[in-house]
């Protein structure tokens, strides 16, 4: 039983909704994906706070308590044979004939679904990653978890076309984040990342690197970065939940810095594994 629909908890081949679900006709709905690390949620009260906020961004009032939420999540969790997990979480306006307008009196679908987790090995990690840079065609209220990920997915793929990991993405000259992450850009010692906004979706793992820099005194900026300061860049890094502290070591065919993950971001990988382990034990 490795998913949870509308109360129940099921195996995800018996999962099933209705094609007219807005989630499949609109990507009326917002998602979560939250790591587990031996069992244990991580972050899960952020994630839960961010739920909110996308569910206030797209006028759906949340089917649940953080109570209810959090019963629900940690049963599901249990149930699994293995202990680290990526939890996805989503819910959508739920089905209703097919018409732009809110429908009314129409129950929200909640789904979630647990898989095991899979992180950058230590090997990926040491290598890093390439990555492509693209204007950011998206909307501008990025500071949604929207499941209408197409603007995403065609940035994304752009980079695998190219055999690279991610796209950076860039608009009106700025660095804004990843098609799926967050980006740091490290200059002189330096750590700098764009400034929470409607254009970005505040990943929980850049909150916990910020927070991390600030307990062990890495001088950081969260600021506004301009294209020129990302093609300069000592080190650049996407953050995200699966993929944690990745640096970036080529961009667009140039190598990023020495070409080979910088001191900072093998520094806060260390910060980030240790931070883990801390949480996992409280
Ligand atoms: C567009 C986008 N930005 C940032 C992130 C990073 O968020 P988090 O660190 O919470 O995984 C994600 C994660 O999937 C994302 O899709």
């Amino acid at each position: 039983m490795n998913a949870y629909l509308n109360g129940q908890f099921l195996s995800l081949a018996d999962a099933k909704i209705s094609v007219l679900d807005r989630g499949f006709v609109f990507g009326d709905g917002v998602y979560e994906l939250a790591p587990v690390y031996s069992k244990k949620p991580f972050r899960l009260d952020e994630h839960l706070s961010r739920l909110q906020g996308s569910l206030d961004g797209i006028r759906l009032a949340n089917p649940h308590t953080i109570d209810e939420w959090r019963e629900r999540i940690l049963q599901l969790i249990a149930l699994q044979d293995f202990a680290d997990q990526s939890l996805y979480i989503q819910v959508t306006r739920g089905a209703a004939p097919r018409d732009h307008a809110f429908p009314k009196n129409v129950a929200p679908t909640v789904f979630m679904f647990s898989q095991p987790l899979v992180t950058s090995t230590r090997e990926q990690k040491a290598a890093g990653v390439c990555a492509v840079t693209a204007v950011d065609n998206r909307w501008l209220r990025c500071n949604i978890k929207a499941i209408s990920l197409l603007a995403n997915i065609l940035l994304r793929q752009q980079a695998i076309d190219v055999e690279c990991a991610e796209t950076v993405m860039l608009r009106d000259g700025f660095l804004t984040e990843g098609a799926a992450s967050n980006i740091f850009v490290v200059k002189d010692g330096v750590l700098m990342t764009p400034p929470p906004s409607s254009l970005m979706l505040t990943g929980v793992t850049y909150d916990v690197v910020l927070e991390l820099a600030a307990a062990h005194g890495i001088p950081h900026e969260i600021r506004p970065i301009s294209e020129a300061e990302v093609r300069a860049a000592d080190e650049l890094w996407m953050t995200s939940s699966t993929k944690e502290i990745m640096a970036i070591v080529k961009l667009d065919g140039t190598p990023v810095g020495t070409g080979v993950p910088g001191p900072l971001a093998q520094r806060m990988d260390g910060l980030y594994q240790t931070f883990k382990q801390q949480v996992m034990r409280t």
